[in-house]
């Protein structure tokens, strides 16, 4: 589609930027915080780029106001940030604990006095470890009536002021992490625990969004979905099955339940035969059809190019979290797809393909398809960055990634999506997960990396200053 004349951005676009508790907070024993998983997680050896951990961070829990006045000097007008569970229920349920609502409570006060729209997370990883011990997290239903008193807790506490929240962040990234490759916590390899596991979550977040409408009946919720839109890697049709595959089985789980409350069906019946099918009980069903989102929350970073793979073709396959260009391998289901570097995209260090067009058309894909408003809760590049002599950063690699991508958000706006926000990732530089603090994304600097915590000195890069003014133009001059 291409038009002959743009509309602009709409007026009140949410022009916002994020991050998530354990990458920036830090403070991670502190004012009666309980252990995560992955305080424990980042702790065993290998784990990790370099050993890296959570434990300072950027110390954004002491140093929020000055990140705050940062957002605002920029003219952010939304801030998406994740509330860490342990640090409001400890041992996971019980009792709050106060001291860490209120950090919570002083955050969005912050927000809210320089006019910069709260977007609350209830999830981004951090699950109480104490309810790994006692249970095994989301391997156990226990965890759905957890979940919604946390969240419940939150609506009660926050609800009268935060009208945007998100509710599992990138349940299909961490949980494939979680049970898949064994990167993430709780470091399985098994398909079966994956998929009961990924079922119970999903019931946790119905949950948790039919309590929202009683308690927040004017906010708006949606989970935040890592989404890859799945690319053939030629038009030989055996490709074409390959893509259809990778974009039902690692996309359309997550989305049509999401958005339906159903499973596809084609992938459900392939599960089944293989052994590998959730377990539904009496009841899911009517509990998930009450989990509808007023937005689909969009995480994306590229588009993942896919060809078939044999019954006994490749299933793992190293990933790069190096920033070795060149270090990642293929990986797939056989039997169903494998991934391929796509010929025509440059990659980043961390060998991410870059494709901006592709974010149009993922956010058309799922526009088509729910008929939801979308948000874009994620969005940027993470490379390397170097401090001149002068203490300036001049990071245009950056500025053209967002550049290009914000382009193609005009571009779907006018091809009918109804984007209701942009959030890049992320505001500050924080910690990369496995990367390290080496994979920086931030439109401010920290000045740390994995040996030495040394000042953690905030320092704004171009792109800052660029952003501030595509904000201030309501996207005009990108
Ligand atoms: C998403 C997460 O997977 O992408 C973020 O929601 C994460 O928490 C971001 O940091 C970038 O991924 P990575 O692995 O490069 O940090």
């Amino acid at each position: 589609m291409i038009h002959q004349r743009l509309r602009p951005f709409p007026d009140h676009f949410l022009w916002g930027s994020a991050s998530a508790a354990y990458q920036i907070e830090g403070a991670w024993n502190e004012d009666g915080k309980g252990l995560s998983v992955w305080d424990v997680f980042t702790k065993i050896p290998g784990k990790t780029f370099k050993g890296s951990n959570g434990d300072i961070a950027v110390d954004h829990y002491h140093r929020f106001k000055e990140d705050v006045a940062l957002m605002a000097e920029m003219g952010l007008k939304a801030y998406r940030f994740s509330v860490s569970w342990p640090r409001i229920f400890p041992q996971g349920r019980g009792e709050a604990n106060e001291s860490g609502l209120r950090f919570y409570d002083d955050l969005i006060n912050e927000l809210l006095a320089h006019d910069i729209e709260p977007v609350l997370t209830l999830y981004h990883w951090d699950l109480p470890q104490a309810l790994m011990d006692e249970y095994g997290g989301f391997e156990s239903r226990r965890i759905i009536e957890d979940f919604n008193a946390y969240c419940v807790t939150l609506y009660k506490r926050y609800g009268g002021r935060v009208k945007y929240w998100v509710s599992l962040n990138e349940q299909n990234y961490n949980f494939n992490h979680g049970f898949i490759t064994a990167m993430h916590p709780p470091g399985v390899k098994d398909r079966k625990r994956f998929y009961e596991a990924n079922h119970i979550a999903f019931l946790a977040n119905a949950k948790a969004i039919d309590s929202f409408r009683r308690y927040v009946p004017d906010g708006k919720i949606g989970p935040s979905f890592a989404y890859s839109p799945a690319y053939p890697l030629s038009s030989r049709p055996d490709d074409i099955l390959a893509f259809e595959n990778a974009e039902e089985f690692t996309n359309y789980w997550w989305l049509d339940m999401y958005c339906r409350g159903t499973y596809p069906d084609i992938p459900l019946k392939y599960l089944k035969e293989k052994g590998w099918a959730p377990t539904i009980e009496d009841g899911d069903m009517e509990l998930l059809a009450k989990g509808k989102p007023d937005f689909v929350g969009v995480n994306y970073y590229q588009t993942i190019t896919y060809e078939m793979n044999p019954l006994d073709g490749v299933s793992e396959g190293k990933m790069n979290t190096t920033g070795q260009k060149g270090s990642n391998q293929e990986t797939g289901m056989p039997g169903l797809y494998k991934t391929k570097r796509n010929p025509h995209l440059e990659t980043s260090n961390w060998d991410w393909a870059i494709d901006p067009i592709g974010l149009r058309i993922g956010l058309r894909r799922i526009s088509s398809r729910y008929g939801l408003p979308l948000f874009i809760t994620e969005n940027g590049l993470g490379e390397f960055d170097k401090v001149e002599n002068d203490g300036t950063i001049h990071d245009d690699y950056r500025i053209a990634y967002l550049r290009a991508h914000l382009e193609q958000c005009r571009q779907a706006l006018n091809d009918g999506v109804d984007l209701i926000g942009y959030c890049s990732w992320s505001f500050t530089d924080l910690l990369s997960w496995l990367n390290g603090y080496q994979k920086r994304y931030g439109f401010v600097y920290i000045n740390r990396d994995e040996e030495n915590v040394k000042d953690l000195k905030r320092i704004k890069k171009d792109s800052f200053y660029w952003y501030q003014n595509v904000i201030q133009t309501n996207g005009e001059e990108l």
